[in-house]
């Protein structure tokens, strides 16, 4: 079995956690990914949120698997040289740079281009072209303006930020499918290209279902949304709909056994229309079936709250595992509210290879998430990240070709640093 990106190189030139999580995503398709970091410091999350000292962070080797790490002062005359001799022989350059700072470091796009026609040069950006697309921008910053904060949450309650990462890891997934695009195009055109992906339009696609809704409202009100049954007007803005599901099909978090000291003794439950009957019969209402009142989705929807109560009064008498065995059985879509913890334990997760445990030469080993994407002809198993430098040698000599005068030259310029050896003696 062959690797799906074999042959490819990648200059990343990312940081943080937009551009690591696209670049991983590429390793893990087999690209040769060379890490280019500060001499020094590396990427910033190396020691950001730290719980060994002096050890990786989690959130850097979480987010640079498979990826190998040259240290270099781009500032440095000779830093600059070796990038470029980098650039020359790389098949695409991924950052997540602040606008301008490629272009401070005399890397415009027709200065790569005269180095590399052929080389493809990602970004990820907080905004497109436009009145904001100067600014920095972190996670937050993009679920806010992306359309996410504001119709999450509840609607008597502050806009909500989201636990999933749609900003930074949402947009780096992005940026991978533009880069695979991009090199299928250049099968065909033999040239290179840019791709951007902007933080705001990816938390936007990701969000468009909103977008949908903003402008069904301009026809009438929202009929699926909770706040349509309790009869509170909508105003002229998609409002946060707290649990309601974003489709056609009705649905709440409820309360099962547990609930008063478990946090997560909840199950996301699914009144789809098409197997209304079922729950009624499983939650023991089969009146409901044929009543008027109750049997089409219509006549449900002014009293949905009344009828999930009804439901929670079923389900309080279950675990949500109990409670998911017996929906199963009739084939009624639910969610138990898994917690992290519950995860990190799932034997399942390991068994598919979406958890995988590494070891790690100084913090021994970690549980990190593998490839989500799983292609049935891509033989890549998950590695851990690389310390900082760890690969400055071989890069400059066996990828480069620089032979040992150039090293030593290129060394004592300062350009590379002194690679910080984590060794765990
Ligand atoms: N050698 C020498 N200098 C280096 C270097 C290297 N190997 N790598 C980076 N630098 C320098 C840059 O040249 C730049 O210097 P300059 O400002 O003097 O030109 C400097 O490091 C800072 O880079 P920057 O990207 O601006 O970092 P920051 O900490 O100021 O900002 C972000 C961080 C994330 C806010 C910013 O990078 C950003 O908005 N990125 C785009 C959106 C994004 O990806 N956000 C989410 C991150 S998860």
């Amino acid at each position: 079995m062959g690797k799906a990106l074999d042959g490819v190189r990648v200059l990343d030139f990312t940081h943080v956690q937009s551009g690591p999580t696209c670049t991983q995503l590429l390793a893990w398709f087999g690209a040769d990914v060379i890490k280019v970091e500060r001499p020094g410091e590396g990427d910033i999350t190396r020691s950001q949120l730290r719980d060994i000292p002096n050890v990786d962070s989690l959130y850097f080797t979480m987010l640079n698997s498979n990826k190998r790490s040259i240290t270099l002062d781009t500032k440095n005359p000779q830093g600059k040289k070796v990038l470029e001799e980098l650039i020359k022989i790389c098949d695409v350059m991924v950052e997540n740079f602040a606008p301008g700072v490629l272009d401070r470091m005399g890397l415009t796009w027709e200065r790569i281009q005269e180095i590399n026609p052929r080389i493809i040069v990602a970004s990820v950006k907080g905004f497109g072209p436009g009145p904001f697309e100067d600014c920095k921008v972190y996670e937050n910053v993009a679920q806010c303006t992306g359309g996410s904060a504001s119709t999450t949450g509840f609607r008597d309650g502050l806009p909500m930020v989201t636990g999933s990462q749609i900003g930074d890891s949402g947009t780096g997934l992005h940026l991978a499918l533009g880069i695979v695009t991009a090199l299928y195009q250049r099968t065909l055109t033999g040239k290179g290209q840019r791709v951007l992906a902007a933080m705001q339009d990816a938390v936007l696609n990701l969000c468009r279902v909103k977008l949908r809704d903003q402008q069904r409202l301009q026809r009438g009100p929202l009929q699926e949304y909770s706040q349509f049954g309790e009869g509170i007007p909508f105003g002229d803005a998609v409002p946060r709909a707290g649990n309601d599901s974003g489709g056609g099909q009705p649905g709440r978090i409820l309360k099962c056994k547990g609930w008063e000291t478990d946090p997560n003794a909840y199950i996301y439950f699914i009144t789809q229309a098409q197997v209304w009957d079922k729950v009624c019969t499983v939650i023991g209402k089969e009146e409901w079936i044929n009543d008027p009142e109750f049997a089409k989705p219509a006549q449900r929807l002014p009293k949905l709250n009344f009828i999930f109560a009804t439901i929670e009064e079923w389900t309080m008498t279950k675990t949500k595992f109990e409670v998911m065995d017996i929906l199963n059985k009739y084939d009624i879509p639910c969610g138990p509210i898994l917690s992290m913890k519950e995860i990190a334990e799932d034997q399942s997760l390991y068994a598919t290879g979406t958890l995988v445990e590494v070891d790690h030469p100084t913090r021994g080993a970690y549980i990190t998430v593998g490839n989500p994407i799983k292609l049935s002809d891509n033989d890549v198993q998950v590695e851990r990240s690389p310390l900082l430098g760890e690969h400055t040698d071989e890069i400059l000599a066996s990828v480069l070709g620089f032979d040992e005068e150039q090293i030593t030259e290129i060394k004592a310029s300062g350009a590379t640093g002194e690679p910080v050896r984590q060794a765990a003696e």
